[in-house]
């Protein structure tokens, strides 16, 4: 029996008995519907974390670069929402990753003496821990509170008692992960959660040129399809399974109706795959699927609909040159 978990700089981990740990629980009930599904959120162990770093360099992967843009455009323009009433505030930071990004605005803020705290949320202990240690390096004077947990426990905690403002970072289009109903029911949580005058500043891909979009999901150096496949390998490393890589391969479609790109493993011969850790044998037929990522692109309208139909009123709207991508504000 795999028992995974550490605690490093300062992060306490819990030790889940890997037959009861989430990612056993989504491999149990996922590979049992039709059509077989894996979460994204399982991607992100250490060769994922990896991964999604050189992903994020891709030239054809223009989120990051795009995101990047707009947060270092307007880091002033933020810091000076984020301080209305010169209040301290707190930056909760759900899915913070390598926080490539908010370090634009950590370091711009930091120059200015701006008087925060930074709270990055990761299922992902190893980002997290990566995340930490080049954190306090940087910037050893920055007031740190970092939590090894899931978004939805974390917005739990945002209900207890604080007298800074609270500023909830969701950036790098994780909320394209979501369905329409679940980013519905998110910012629906988070309106419950927060106060009055509290910030949610969420990262949206724009729907753009369907081309762009494939190509963003299809890298030539094949690292998308590495990082898709990798889930197949923590598998077999974390629950004992004999998943063989070469004979899934990774497929990825975007609908320009829907607006969503999903992601797909493809079984590429009929095939037996145990999984030892949970006892169970996973039939699959030539050409069958396990979906493992949706990734949605929106319009203006429906960020629009989001924040009103959640409650929260649309205070900024940042894009990049191209009008690729869009970091919104929501006040609620
Ligand atoms: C696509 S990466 C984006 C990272 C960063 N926000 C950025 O913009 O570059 C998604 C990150 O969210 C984390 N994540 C995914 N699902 C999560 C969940 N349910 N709760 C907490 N973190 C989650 C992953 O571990 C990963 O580090």
């Amino acid at each position: 029996m795999a028992v995974h978990g550490n605690t490093l700089s300062g992060i306490s981990v819990e030790l889940p008995a890997s037959d009861t740990s989430p990612l056993a629980d989504e491999v149990r009930t996922g590979l049992q519907r039709t059509p077989k599904r894996l979460s994204s959120r399982f991607f992100y162990d250490a060769e994922g974390s990896r991964l999604f770093q050189e992903i994020m360099h891709a030239p054809e992967y223009y989120l990051t670069r795009s995101e990047y843009e707009i947060l270092d455009t307007y880091k002033a323009n933020l810091l000076a929402q984020f301080t209305t009433g010169e209040r301290a505030f707190e930056l909760v930071e759900l899915g913070a990753g390598d926080g490539l990004k908010t370090k634009i605005l950590l370091g711009f803020f930091a120059d200015k003496n701006a008087d925060f705290t930074y709270a990055p949320v990761d299922i992902s202990v190893d980002a997290l821990d990566e995340l930490v240690i080049d954190l306090r390096q940087k910037w050893p004077d920055l007031r740190l509170n970092p939590r090894h947990d899931d978004y939805f426990n974390a917005l739990e905690q945002l209900s207890e008692e604080s007298n800074a403002r609270r500023v909830v970072l969701f950036l790098g289009s994780n909320i394209g992960n979501f369905t329409p109903e679940d980013a519905l029911d998110f910012y629906r949580q988070l309106h419950d959660r927060l106060q009055p005058g509290d910030l949610v500043l969420t990262g949206f891909d724009l729907q753009k040129h369907p081309a762009v979009i494939h190509a963003a999901y299809n890298d030539r150096q094949g690292l998308t399809r590495a990082f898709n496949l990798n889930l197949l390998h923590r598998i077999n490393r974390e629950l004992d399974a004999n998943f063989d890589l070469a004979a899934f391969d990774h497929y990825e479609v975007y609908n320009p109706e829907t607006g969503e790109a999903r992601s797909y493993l493809v079984s590429q011969k009929a095939q037996l795959v145990q999984i030892g850790a949970l006892a169970m044998t996973v039939p699959f037929q030539y050409g069958e699927i396990i979906h493992t990522e949706i990734s949605r692109k929106f319009t203006r309208t429906q960020i629009e609909q989001l924040a009103e139909q959640s409650g929260f009123s649309l205070t900024g709207w940042f894009t990049d040159c191209k009008g690729y991508f869009a970091d919104v504000v929501f006040e609620r």
